[in-house]
């Protein structure tokens, strides 16, 4: 399925602020970049956003039905299975809808400005030099989809995600439970496998407005490089 969320889900998900976004000292990866508006919304911010997708090889106007059809499926699955969904009263269904409607407008008018911008490309193999990015974002498909990507699939994506990443960099990972909400039955292997490839992992927590509850989002850096501080909320900010 092909989404378009807008640059503000991206930063609610992955933990981030706009200033966060604007303050990482490089290239942002967004892979799988779908349809969604954080590649335009984040250069006009001053932020340099690469997305790549596989989907990217078909022409825009087969991709942007796709993503329409995505926009769909999302009201569809609000309706049929509420429980997987923020609630209504704290965002209105149609506003959510329809802040997926102007970002899917927006990569639509970017990518046909910009193609360059979006790469097909498909994991675990991306054409980026190892370090290209300061920061890396991957959400809604390792373990959105785990039909598409067993536990190998999955180990060999999150390293090929790291590879592209700076040393100094990180690499975060939502959601990482699937479609019907189960949480991924083996990420403590996964983790540890990625340990063994000298990644190292941790899983940030932060508040979900709304309901109270957490989102968890898997951030991964390469192992004993001195880092500098991520750009994700910083504990006292998750606190307040
Ligand atoms: C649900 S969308 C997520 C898009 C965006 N990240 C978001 O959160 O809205 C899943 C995307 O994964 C892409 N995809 C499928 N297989 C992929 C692969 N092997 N590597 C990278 N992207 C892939 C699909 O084309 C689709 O655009």
């Amino acid at each position: 399925m092909i989404t378009s969320r807008p640059l503000d889900e991206y930063c609610h998900l992955f933990g981030l602020t706009r200033s966060a976004l604007c303050a990482v000292p490089g290239p942002v990866l967004d892979c799988p970049g779908g349809a969604a508006g954080l590649a335009a919304e984040a250069r006009a911010l001053g932020v340099r956003v690469v997305a790549a997708d596989p989907a990217y090889a078909a022409p825009l106007t087969a991709l942007t039905a796709l993503a329409r059809h995505g926009r769909d499926a999302m009201a569809a699955s609000m309706t049929a299975t509420p429980h997987l969904h923020l609630s209504p009263r704290y965002r209105p269904y149609e506003r959510y809808l329809r802040s997926w409607d102007r970002a899917r407008r927006l990569f639509a008018a970017d990518s046909a400005a910009h193609p360059e911008r979006y790469v097909a490309a498909a994991l675990p193999r991306l054409p980026f030099a190892d370090g290209s990015f300061a920061l890396t974002l991957s959400s809604y498909l390792l373990f959105a989809y785990p039909g598409i990507f067993p536990p190998a699939g999955q180990l060999a994506a999150l390293t090929e995600l790291v590879r592209v990443t700076a040393p100094s960099g990180e690499a975060r990972i939502y959601p990482l439970h699937d479609g019907t909400g189960r949480r991924c039955p083996h990420l403590d292997e996964l983790r540890a496998a990625l340990g063994r490839r000298r990644i190292s992992s941790e899983i940030q927590r932060t508040p979900r407005p709304g309901d109270g509850r957490t989102r968890q989002v898997l951030v991964l850096r390469a192992a004993g490089h001195r880092r500098r501080p991520g750009p994700g909320i910083s504990p006292r900010e998750r606190a307040a």
